[in-house]
């Protein structure tokens, strides 16, 4: 059953959000499933097929004319988005029931609610999927329903929340748009939104694991139709053609795959510290500076990613000062450097793929996040899988230079440093059991290819 049916995905157009959902249709594809990748890109190119064959690419304009700059105004940007997709999806699926290739269902992101209705409307399936974990998700539900209330700023909030099946958690453990409803109103909206017509929706889908949420997943569960299909680790490279289209903003092929790996080769194992921030994250010049003062001040060697955007604010001198100890790079083959023997820790902003890639290779992290889901997934990461630290900000936000010096030895060496490596090798071991065939992803895969 299921063999041979068509499914839509469709990503919202940010990398973190692209890159699990194109590993998905490469699992769905494994098992027999035709999948045609919707991307909203800013220089749509015509469909084209990827090395598996059964997926489709099928780019469609994000609402953008050239020159106009896209990310100035969050609200102005989903709406474009929006329209462009409605304008575009409809008649792309008209046109496969035309040629005979009805799909059955659409698989669309969180973040993009409305799509359930189009689905509906063209007598599809409505799958949701959620690029970040439960513990999020089920955060956003409770302000949804209005069992928790953002407080207008930081100082009316109380000093720990608690929520259903959680540990208690402090106000800098929660999603960064639930601290202040004044710092991001329209991306809390967005959050929040994610929730407005759950109890519509025919197919949960989530990138996380069954054992990683135990307790979070009993409640969630027990509210609607859950599949937990993670972790969608990508495999090392992603399909050429999908890794050099525009949506993702980059190409990966920029990254400097041989000199990364050449460069760890030569490191004895465990003693490399992966420094990275993932797409977005911006620091400040200041936060800049301690971090790479920390760094050189471990005396260890360090890989950090700093996009070509954030460059002007690594302090001057400092690769000359660093010489063969470090190594600065745009972009890395993350996936390939968080398995090489060499990585010792990963100094993270724990984004949601970055921390699954992490968890998936069984390597031990040091958490600076940073905002929207990264500070939670860090209060998970130390306190609950037990696979890291946190770093911790001074009043002024500042990470100072002596805690990340602290926080790398800690987590590098020492009886806490042993046992973090041990939970880390046990997750590791769960997270590949869990995608494994008869593993619980992999099942879940299997419950939802046989829907159609
Ligand atoms: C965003 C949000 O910031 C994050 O909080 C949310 O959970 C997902 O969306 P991003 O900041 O890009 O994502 O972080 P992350 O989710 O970690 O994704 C980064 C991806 O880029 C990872 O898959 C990582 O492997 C890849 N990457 C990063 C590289 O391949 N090379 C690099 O040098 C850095």
């Amino acid at each position: 059953m299921g063999e041979g049916s068509h499914v839509i995905v469709l990503p919202f157009p940010g990398q973190g959000h692209i890159t699990p959902m194109s590993q998905l249709c490469k699992r769905l594809a494994s098992k027999g499933l035709q999948l045609t990748l919707v991307l909203v890109s800013d220089k749509p190119t015509p469909p084209y097929k990827t090395e598996h064959d059964s997926i489709t690419v099928f780019p469609i304009p994000n609402g953008f004319q050239d020159g106009e700059k896209p990310l100035e105004d969050l609200d102005d940007y989903m709406e474009r988005v929006e329209t462009s997709i409605k304008n575009s999806l409809p008649k792309l699926i008209e046109d496969m029931k035309l040629s005979g290739n009805s799909p059955s269902a659409l698989v669309y992101d969180s973040t993009m609610p409305w799509l359930l209705d189009v689905a509906h409307n063209y007598g599809l399936r409505g799958a949701v999927f959620f690029t970040q974990p439960w513990l999020v998700t089920a955060i956003y539900y409770h302000v949804f329903n209005g069992s928790f209330s953002v407080p207008p700023t930081k100082y009316g909030h109380s000093t720990l929340a608690s929520f259903p099946s959680f540990p208690m958690l402090s106000a800098n453990d929660l999603p960064s748009f639930l601290c202040e409803s004044s710092s991001y109103p329209n991306i809390l909206r967005i959050v929040v939104d994610q929730l407005s017509n759950i109890d519509r929706v025919d197919i949960l889908l989530c990138n996380t694991f069954d054992k990683l949420e135990e307790k979070v997943l009993k409640w969630v569960q027990s509210l609607w139709p859950v599949l937990n299909i993670g972790p969608m680790v990508p495999s090392m490279y992603l399909d050429k053609r999908l890794s050099e289209d525009k949506n993702y903003g980059f190409s990966l092929f920029n990254a400097k795959v041989t000199e990364c790996i050449e460069w760890l080769n030569s490191k004895q194992p465990n003693s490399v510290v992966y420094v990275s921030f993932g797409s977005l994250v911006i620091l400040k010049e200041d936060q800049m500076m301690e971090l790479a003062a920390g760094l050189k001040q471990t005396g260890r060697f360090f890989l950090w990613v700093v996009r070509e955007t954030e460059t002007d604010k690594i302090p001057r001198n400092f690769v000359e000062e660093i010489g063969e100890k470090g190594l600065i790079v745009s972009w890395s083959p993350q996936l390939e450097v968080l398995a090489h023997r060499s990585i010792g820790c990963f100094l993270t902003h724990c984004g949601w793929n970055s921390m699954s890639e992490g968890l998936s290779l069984g390597v031990p992290m040091i958490g600076m996040p940073h905002w929207t889901d990264q500070p939670t997934n860090a209060k998970f990461m130390e306190d609950v899988w037990k696979v890291g630290v946190r770093v911790k900000a001074e009043g002024d936000g500042l990470v100072r230079r002596e805690e990340i010096v602290r926080r790398v030895g800690e987590v590098m060496e020492g009886e806490k440093g042993k046992e973090i490596r041990k939970n880390a090798e046990k997750w590791k071991v769960l997270a590949q059991e869990a995608v494994s065939e008869g593993g619980s992803s992999d099942k879940s895969i299997d419950e939802f290819v046989s829907m159609f």
